[in-house]
């Protein structure tokens, strides 16, 4: 790589994401309970090939060797999740020790490392048992989520300073509950809703859990799945669906976590579908944070049809644009237009890119992996923070996704979007051209031009 002339500021994260359903593998052992991605992925027909987390990348045995990796790597950051049914098998009741200590160890190590832990409470794999009794549509649930906040602050309170408290509440509340193609596998808008807004007074729930438990220093936020609508055509109709589809992906999450309010456009769009909503919630759930995560993997290009609920917006990838081997658009510019507008209209203290990366056909040759697609995708958009730094957008460090390949949820194993790869037949891990590439960014603190 020509020596980085683009530096990023002293003290800039160089992280990489991961979360415990898609990495831990080891699901019955030490007492861990089953969770809601336990019993969808063994749902005849919901993940490609029938695959489940039961071994994924077998991170929970492997950690120590993993960590090393990252160490190599020469990362200053790893944001993980907790299997919150390692903690409360039940969902509720005491917490159970060999669930916590699996996290300190990890955390211990970490910190031995050098590595910054960024930790991550809820990246959906939510109790069996809480799923059970109304799961998030019930709220109760926004009670069980506050008491594993406290637990996990009390036990981790001095080694962990960054806190985040849901990951993508719109991808849980809506694949989960109105696409039916993530657990709990349900097709209901009013239950998706009831399910995001619960989310919501659960992140909100859990800042005040930590803040009451945590040093003064932890810093605390959420992770948004957010991306930059366009309109595909020059039509009024399609003008409206983007400005819809912005209204259901982005401003539905960042207007009440911001502004203390839902935005009317939509309120007034879902009509009997809004969620039931009590008089404090929107306080609770606009309560300051310190950072805001914002995931990013593609922009939406909209067009205007009637058919497609919730919005009547369809989803275009323009002609002749490149796509991932998911078929999500690489459209890098997508992440500065998202920074700047979130910069703009809700000015969080601070910004963290939670996740950002692409999945591509890897293969094994010769004991080498050759990604130069994703090593471009991952310079590119970090070319884009750099420049929305340059435009003052505060923003403190890149979690590239992910770490390793993983169990990608319905699209199983088939689906690799690591910069380390993984054989799962030997569990071996190889570094890809992207994850050397990426160390060495990490180590010159930035890019070439
Ligand atoms: C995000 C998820 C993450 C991973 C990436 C590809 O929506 O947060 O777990 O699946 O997409």
């Amino acid at each position: 790589m020509p020596s980085a002339d683009v530096r990023f500021p002293e003290g800039f994260v160089w992280g990489a994401a991961t979360s415990s359903y898609q990495i831990e593998g080891a699901v019955t052992e030490d007492g861990r309970g089953a969770s809601i991605w336990d019993t969808f992925s063994h749902t005849p027909g919901t993940i490609a090939n029938g695959d489940t987390g039961d071994v994924a990348s077998d991170h929970y045995h492997r950690f120590r060797d993993d960590i090393g990796l990252m160490r190599e790597l020469g990362l200053t950051g790893y944001r993980f999740s907790v299997a919150w049914p390692r903690i409360f098998p039940e969902g509720r009741g005491r917490p159970y020790p060999a669930g916590l200590d699996f996290y300190k160890r990890l955390v211990d190590e970490l910190l031995l490392a050098g590595i910054e832990p960024f930790l991550t409470l809820y990246h959906w794999d939510l109790p069996q048992a809480l799923q059970d009794a109304g799961g998030w549509e019930h709220r109760d649930t926004v009670s069980r989520f506050a008491e594993f906040a406290h637990t996990m602050a009390v036990a981790l309170d001095t080694e962990v300073g960054q806190w985040i408290t849901v990951n993508e509440p719109w991808v849980a509340s809506i694949l989960g509950n109105l696409h039916g193609i993530h657990a709990p596998g349900k097709r209901d808008l009013k239950a998706a809703l009831q399910v995001a807004h619960h989310l919501l007074v659960a992140h909100g729930e859990a800042v005040g859990a930590l803040r009451a438990e945590l040093p003064a220093t932890a810093k605390i936020g959420i992770a948004l799945s957010l991306t930059h609508t366009e309109p595909f055509g020059d039509s009024q109709a399609d003008a409206e669906a983007a400005e819809r589809e912005d209204g259901f992906i982005n401003r539905w999450f960042l207007d009440p976590l911001y502004r203390g309010r839902y935005p009317d456009d939509m309120w007034e769009w879902y009509g009997e579908a809004v969620p039931e909503v009590r008089a404090t919630d929107l306080a609770t759930i606009s309560v300051p944070t310190d950072f805001m995560g914002i995931n990013y993997y593609f922009r939406d290009v909209v067009a205007y049809d009637r058919s497609e609920r919730p919005v009547e917006a369809r989803s275009i990838v323009p002609a002749g644009q490149p796509v991932t081997a998911v078929g999500w658009e690489v459209y890098p510019p997508g992440l500065y237009e998202t920074l700047t507008r979130v910069h703009r209209d809700y000015a969080p203290a601070l910004i963290h890119i939670t996740e950002n990366g692409a999945a591509f056909e890897d293969r094994l040759i010769d004991g080498r992996v050759d990604d130069p697609e994703r090593e471009s995708y991952i310079h590119r958009h970090l070319h884009e923070v750099h420049r929305a730094i340059a435009a003052g957008v505060p923003v403190g460090g890149y979690f590239v996704w992910s770490l390793l390949d993983n169990f990608e949820w319905s699209a199983g194993y088939a689906i690799r979007f690591g910069i380390v790869y993984v054989d799962y037949a030997t569990q071996a891990r190889t570094v890809k051209r992207s994850g050397h590439w990426y160390a060495e960014a990490a180590r010159e603190n930035g890019i070439s031009s």
